[in-house]
């Protein structure tokens, strides 16, 4: 099995949750309210809370699994595929649920452990349970051992059972305490002592996937065996095992309890009804026994495992690497706080967090007894975090550690016997603070994506007949076809989804829909529709007389074929510099005023039926307008009385690129630019699909009412639904207002443009030839200079879609040759002056590993590109060819 490091995540995200950045203000007042016990905090006064405890991100399997809860009291079929599942891949035939693992503990506990009784075991933490039992853990850990450092020791269990009476059953934890594993030879030499002596062996295996993981990687003879196959392995050695949901299965409660033995698990069964909930249910709800079923299935999947252990081993590396003293953990870094802060006395570890939080809003939270260990754990949620943002963490704790001789001493107001008891007095320390600069949320619920290998995508690509539309979604890895209708969404907008009333005439959805694009545009007249499209039919069909001119910065397909179709003649006036693919004007999306002005003398205002002008023009590379060009347009047309309305579909793009390329909009809200840029315009359409983070709508809105709003809301009845939904159900609207609030975010467009930036960063350091600058939702590669020799009739932009495919399993759209058609006049090719593939990112969906195998991918190509040939037609539909063509390669 390979042991290089994954190049990303083997999963995009489905559904985010935005993280709160308090300013340090806000951190003291938090910290002050909570006695200086981070336990208080809550997650809306924490930027990263560094639990892995029921805090990761599941998958949406799971997150499906807790809509077909079955909440039946007695035999719910959730407990059937509960069974099932623990049958398929533990391998035990038994299964008692429970409400968490300290109700498996317990229930053991209660019918296995009497009091006054010895329990041998390789853990020293959580057994707060036995204390009132009055029962001795004995520690037999294996200390000789440098490994796995969880393994016991069986000749000191042997003595042990040889000399003690009172051992009750013989207790094993993977990774024991979070940092030691034990080895599959061990936990076999150790089921033979117990059944020698006629005691039960029982695994807590709530980390055993991470134990297997290490296993995998260091036990002699077990690098090929699947994981899927050690985690059989360990639960069959061993009489009772028990998990908790809230670890490797990714569920926010619930665990499980599992034997192959009828006698114990009918002492489980009596007993669970007392202290959890009846035998089929054991105190979870049936929707938690969904999920943790799924999670079982998926916990063994190898790709996730190594992705969620380099996380771990990266993170702590790079604290290693800075000096920071602290012990390796299987889900994090385990901060020694003695070391970390020697000139303190005592509460080193609540004073530790209490600066961490201070400076960096970060939380790590020790739990238990106070002063009972020295460690501060800082673990990682599963798959919730990206590497940049771990890195950004760890960053924040080197900081800290720079400046720890200034970390000022708890003192104790109320003491307690557990850490959350603990209430403090301190003063705040004059220490420098840390600002993140990622993406602003973290990953709520994960989607796998394709993981073809490369002669499969060979295969696949050929049977597409080398047109990246007719690849299946399911063999992408990486999919950058478009970022229209792709976004994630965040889990405030499924809370504004679910909750939505629906209803065929107003709903309270479609007024928040109002409310929130009047207030993020300005416009009074704010109408629902489907689509771009559709808007972008009503307002060509109610402005546009046969035979008028509609000037535009280069144009999009659809808009363009609506103007059309209502009668209108199309007119490019874009400034010249969109149209050279090299050229560095930060601006390459303006109008070309001289060229208004002719068009205007030549033909007259009122042959202009109004000027159609594009944010972030698509076409050009996502190329931006400048805030002077949007004035001085309506200055112009506003005099002549021609309206100005706007393509807005990425106008928050637009507007971050004013905010970062206009020196005197840098300290401007993208907000309050979105309002500048509305005001020089008479309305517009969107398609909600991008900017307004929804996966569909549209939008159609005026400033004025000049009859527009009559004219357009007569034509939504005919063609789209009602005037208050515009053919949305409540739910969607519902999902828009909340997005169209989070899209000015100024953190989170900031992070979007940086993917994209990065990627054509990225590209242009390893010579592959773009469209320069690079815009704000797409790269564009150059296929023209990609390729220079393949003729555009072989069609290169195509042929390098279909390459990047085979290459980096991404998916890419040809803007070229194919797309352009052919003259129906001459019936040859058009051979556009722009030969380009399109990489369009997603929102919210990708991290910054993901760009950066794209872009490590794509240079592979780029390095082989002399082998890469051309295409020809075997199968060309008449119109918009690109979607259907089929082509094979020229030899
Ligand atoms: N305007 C622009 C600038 C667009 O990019 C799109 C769609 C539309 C209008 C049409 O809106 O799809 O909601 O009906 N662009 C997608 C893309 C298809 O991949 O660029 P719609």
């Amino acid at each position: 099995m390979t042991q290089t490091p994954p190049l990303h995540e083997p999963h995009k995200i489905k559904t985010v949750r935005y993280v709160a950045f308090p300013s340090l203000e806000e951190r003291k007042k938090a910290l002050a309210a909570a006695d200086f016990n981070v336990f208080h905090l809550t997650p809306s006064q924490v930027s990263f809370d560094m639990c892995s405890h029921g805090t990761s991100a599941m998958s949406q399997e799971q997150l499906a699994g807790h809509l077909i809860g079955d909440e039946a009291y007695a035999g719910a079929r959730n407990f059937e595929t509960l069974c099932r599942v623990v049958r398929e891949v533990l391998g035990h035939e038994y299964v008692c649920p429970v409400h968490n693992n300290r109700g498996a503990v317990k229930l053991v506990v209660a019918t296995m452990v009497p009091p006054g009784s010895v329990l041998p075991s390789n853990a020293r933490s959580r057994m707060d349970v036995l204390t009132p039992r009055d029962i001795q853990v004995a520690d037999v850990r294996d200390t000789e051992e440098e490994l796995f450092t969880g393994n016991i020791d069986v000749a000191k269990l042997e003595a042990l059972l040889a000399t003690s009476e009172n051992v009750a059953l013989i207790g094993m934890q993977a990774f024991a305490d979070g940092q030691h594993p034990f080895s599959v030879e061990n936990i076999k030499a150790v089921r033979a002592v117990a059944d020698r002596h006629g005691k039960r062996l029982v695994l807590d295996g709530s980390r055993l996937i991470e134990n297997a993981w290490y296993i995998q990687r260091h036990e002699s003879g077990r690098s090929n065996t699947p994981i899927a196959d050690i985690v059989r392995q360990c639960v069959k050695g061993v009489h009772i095992f028990q998990m908790d949901g809230q670890q490797d299965p990714k569920t926010n409660i619930g665990g499980i309890l599992t034997t192959d033995h009828p006698d114990d698990y009918e002492k489980f069964m009596n007993e669970v009804v007392v202290y959890e909930g009846l035998h089929t249910y054991g105190g979870m709800a049936g929707r938690t026994m969904e999920a943790l079923a799924r999670g079982l299935q998926e916990m063994c999947d190898e790709d996730e495992v190594r992705w969620v252990m380099y996380q771990t081993e990266r993170f702590t590396g790079r604290l290693l690497e800075a000096g920071v003293p602290l012990e390796r953990g299987c889900d994090g870094a385990y901060l020694n706080a003695d070391a970390f802060l020697p000139h303190l006395d005592d509460h080193q570890v609540d004073a530790l967090a209490v600066a961490l939080y201070q400076t960096s809003a970060v939380r790590a939270c020790a739990a238990g007894r106070p002063g009972r260990d020295k460690l501060l754990p800082v673990q990682i949620p599963r798959n919730a975090m990206t590497n940049r943002q771990l890195d950004q963490v760890g960053d924040a704790i080197v900081s800290l550690f720079e400046q720890r001789e200034k970390v000022a001493p708890l003192e104790v107001n109320l003491a307690g016997r557990w850490r959350d008891q603990m209430r403090y007095r301190s003063i705040f320390a004059d220490l420098a603070t840390f600002e993140f600069n990622t993406i602003p949320y973290v990953i709520h619920t994960i989607e796998k994506v394709g993981a073809l290998s490369r002669p499969e995508r060979e295969k696949a690509v050929r049977e597409a007949g080398y047109n990246t539309f007719l690849l299946r979604s399911a063999d992408i890895t990486i999919d950058f076809l478009t970022d229209s209708g792709t976004s994630a969404m965040s889990i405030d907008q499924w809370a504004a989804y679910d909750a939505a009333k629906a209803t065929s005439y107003t709903s309270d959805a479609y007024h928040d829909f109002v409310a929130s694009l009047q207030e993020s545009l300005g416009y009074d007249h704010i109408i629902p529709t489907h689509q771009g499209r559709a808007a972008e039919h009503i307002l060509s069909t109610i402005m546009i007389e046969p035979g008028q001119l509609v000037p535009g910065n280069m144009y999009f397909t659809t808009t363009k074929l609506h103007q059309e179709m209502a009668g209108g003649v199309f007119a490019d006036i874009i400034c010249d510099e969109a149209h050279q693919a090299q050229s560095e004007f930060p601006w390459k999306g303006n109008i070309d005023l001289a060229k208004l002005e002719a068009l205007v003398d030549e033909h007259g205002a009122e042959q202009i039926a109004y000027i159609s002008f594009e944010h972030s023009v698509n076409m050009a590379g996502g190329q931006p307008v400048s805030m002077d060009n949007m004035r001085e347009v309506y200055r112009y047309c506003s005099a002549r009385s021609i309206p100005v309305f706007f393509d807005a579909t990425r106008c928050v793009e637009n507007a971050y690129m004013i905010q970062s390329r206009d020196p005197r909009y840098a300290s401007t809200k993208v907000a309050d630019i979105l309002l500048e840029m509305m005001a020089y315009g008479d309305g517009c359409t969107i398609s909600g699909k991008k900017d307004l983070l929804i996966n569909i709508g549209g939008v159609l809105a005026f400033r004025d009412n000049d009859g527009w709003r009559e004219k357009s809301e007569e034509l939504i009845r005919v063609y789209e639904g009602e005037i208050v939904d515009g053919g949305l159900p409540a739910a969607d609207l519902a999902a828009i207002a909340q997005g169209v609030r989070e899209m000015t975010d100024d953190r989170y467009i900031a992070s979007r443009v940086r993917q994209t930036r990065e990627l054509g960063k990225m590209l242009l350091e390893a010579g592959v030839p773009i469209v320069t600058p690079p815009g704000s939702h797409a790269i564009f590669l150059d296929a023209r200079r990609f390729l220079p020799h393949i003729d555009q009739d072989e069609f290169p932009a195509q042929r390098l879609a279909a390459e990047v495919f085979v290459e980096t399993g991404v998916r890419a759209m040809e803007r070229g040759n194919v797309s352009k058609g052919r003259d129906p006049k001459t019936g040859e090719n058009y051979r556009p002056p722009l030969e380009l593939v399109r990489l369009t990112i997603p929102r919210r969906v990708y991290t910054h590993d993901h760009i950066k195998a794209v872009a490590a991918g794509i240079a592979r190509l780029h390095a082989r590109r002399d082998e890469i040939r051309g295409l020809r037609f075997v199968y060309e539909p008449d119109r918009l060819r690109f979607f259907q063509g089929r082509f094979e390669p020229v030899d």
